[in-house]
């Protein structure tokens, strides 16, 4: 591409008053001239923050990313979005993801910027810059900030799936408040995301899967040095890829996400997996709905001992080998003939990678467990589809049937949950309605709603538990999530009482609700569904306009992209 074509000589390159505004106030920032005249500029996109504790390292990754695009001949400009934590935005870090994309989206567009680099670490950080950035379709890239280490506590290797262990261990009086708080300290010891295959390290493996980011992007820990070393190659990297017009959209296939699909399958991927790709499926133009999830995933088995599938972590997953090794194990399942942002196909990419550590990536001959990927179930109770992870359930819950016990809302369930004459026992159906994408509002991530101390203490480790909502990456258990449509947007779900037979079957991919048509209507007749009232500001908007789980749980208005293209100048 010759220079005069870059997107930013459209400012950097204007004579008059317009260039003048658009270089002169850059340039009080120490910037010589010539690095207006034709040198690709690179978007730094940063979520740095530090009440998004994963990403808290960022800025000094974002200057090893400054090397490179240096180096290669561009002219970076860091720039902050919204950054979204997930540990401490209440109600849920889910209600703002598609707000943070809008900002990304506008961001980039909006500025004389040729190319992105997307740095992404705690989970929503990174759907948010990739539906955003998808929506402009420049040439764009993606560093992870990479995983926390292991945590070590009491002799035990720990990670994020300790938390809910731990919880219960503590409403056991297994734990004391002060080793609770030793805990704490043991886990989160270094920077960095979650060390499980939780969904920031779900998203930084379906990033390297999609091939929009350097391969090893998945598993480097945010404390090895070698995570500096790809981000430095990755700014040298974007560089070359506005040189190549390396667009999104020329990456992002559809034979791309089937490989994302696969790979998420063979790795023990969050559920979250499902709803973000859904939402940057649409974003990028590419036909994908919720069967495909669960189509792309069969004949895949589970290959990663990564909690909370398995036993280890994200660190051990790239001594192993890494993401390339256990694609390569793959390769016959995946379309290895597509381009990745760093020019080569995903076969040449992962050719000639061992595997180091077989306990770790195990081969598909001798796989660690059968059943991987994403069930989508469906039935009267979910009638566009409801989602499993096989892989952290229990087999013999896979087929269960049982009386319902209802929580109407997240209050009832905290209000009633530990009563002691809460009619429950091992075999009865949890149900939670109201914590979908409109009900929460955000979908918040408590679909694995914990089970009650009466059980607990009598040795009760898995439930089979149904919502709209949904279960941390982290999470584990027989968990029926994103049921759509959702009780808050006049679902089935809403009419399920205490007491009804609700039967699952997931060799059979069906969840059942035992109701006759009449019992429905008269219940339906008794207490006819209310839509929410309407409430000010982002969330009523967030209420108004957000899609079911099925289709990504993003705005209706967000769907497609606008391009790159701005006519007007600003003065
Ligand atoms: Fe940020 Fe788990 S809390 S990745
Ligand atoms: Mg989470």
């Amino acid at each position: 591409m010759s220079e005069q074509k870059l997107r930013s000589q459209q400012w950097f390159g204007k004579t008059g008053k317009d260039g003048f505004i658009y270089r002169a106030w850059m340039k009080n920032q120490g910037i010589p001239d010539d690095y207006f005249q034709g040198k690709p500029v690179i978007g730094i996109c940063n979520t740095w923050s530090e009440l998004t504790p994963c990403n808290a390292h960022f800025r000094e990754l974002a200057e090893f990313v400054k090397k490179g695009v240096i180096e290669a001949g561009g002219f970076p400009v860091e720039f902050p979005v919204m950054s979204l934590g997930e540990t401490l935005i209440k109600p849920t870090a889910m209600l703002y993801r598609n707000l943070a994309s809008m900002d990304v989206e506008e961001s980039i567009r909006a500025n004389p910027i040729d190319g992105v680099v997307l740095m992404c670490g705690c989970d929503k950080t990174t759907p948010s810059l990739v539906m955003g950035a998808c929506s402009v379709d420049l040439p764009s890239l993606v560093i992870s900030g990479g995983p926390m280490m292991k945590g070590k506590f009491k002799g035990k290797e720990i990670g994020t799936s300790d938390v809910w262990r731990f919880a219960e261990a503590y409403k056991l009086g297994e734990l004391s408040q002060a080793e609770f708080i030793e805990a704490e300290a043991c886990m989160a010891r270094t920077p960095g995301h979650c060390a499980v295959m939780g969904t920031a390290s779900t998203m930084a493996t379906m990033v390297e899967a999609l091939g929009l980011s350097l391969p090893q992007n998945a598993a480097i820990p945010a404390a090895d040095v070698r995570r500096k070393v790809l981000a430095q190659h990755s700014g040298r990297r974007i560089v070359e890829m506005v040189k190549e017009d390396l667009k999104l959209s020329k990456v992002l296939t559809r034979e791309a996400f089937e490989n994302a699909i696969r790979v998420n399958a063979a790795t023990g991927g969050s559920t979250n997996f499902v709803i973000h790709l859904l939402a940057i499926a649409g974003r990028i133009g590419v036909e994908l709905d919720l069967n495909d999830f669960d189509k792309f995933s069969k004949q895949i088995p589970l290959l990663a001992n990564i909690q909370p599938s398995g036993e280890h972590f994200m660190e051990d997953l790239y001594y192993a080998g890494g993401l390339p090794a256990l694609m390569n194990q793959m390769k016959e399942f995946l379309h290895t003939g597509i381009i990745t942002v760093n020019g080569k196909t995903v076969g040449e990419n992962i050719a000639n990678t061992p595997i180091y550590d077989s306990k770790i990536i195990s081969t598909m001959e001798n796989p660690f467990k059968p059943d991987s990927g994403i069930a989508v179930v469906k039935g009267n109770l979910a009638p566009n589809g409801a989602v499993v992870k096989p892989s952290a359930a229990s087999p013999e819950l896979y087929k269960h049937r049982g009386k319902a016990v209802v929580f109407e809302n997240i209050e009832d369930y905290h209000a009633r949950i530990d009563l002691p004459d809460l009619d429950i026992d091992s075999t009865s159906v949890m149900v939670l309605k109201n914590v979908g994408p409109k009900g929460y509002p955000g979908m918040a991530e408590v679909g694995n709603m914990g089970i009650p101390k009466k059980l607990l203490e009598k040795g009760v480790k898995d439930m089979v538990r149904i919502s709209d909502g949904r279960m941390s990456g982290t999470g584990f258990g027989t968990v029926v999530l994103h049921v759509s449509p959702e009780s808050a947007a006049g679902g089935p779900l809403n009419w399920v009482q205490n007491g009804d037979f609700i039967a699952l079957d997931l060799d059979n991919r069906s969840i059942h609700w035992e109701v006759s048509d009449e019992e429905l209507e008269a219940r339906k007749l008794a207490q006819p569904f209310q839509a929410q009232a309407h409430i000010r500001g982002y969330v009523g908007l967030f209420i108004d306009r957000v899609s079911q789980a099925h289709e990504g749980a993003d705005f209706d208005f967000l769907k497609g992209g606008s391009g790159s293209i701005v006519t007007r100048d600003s003065h």
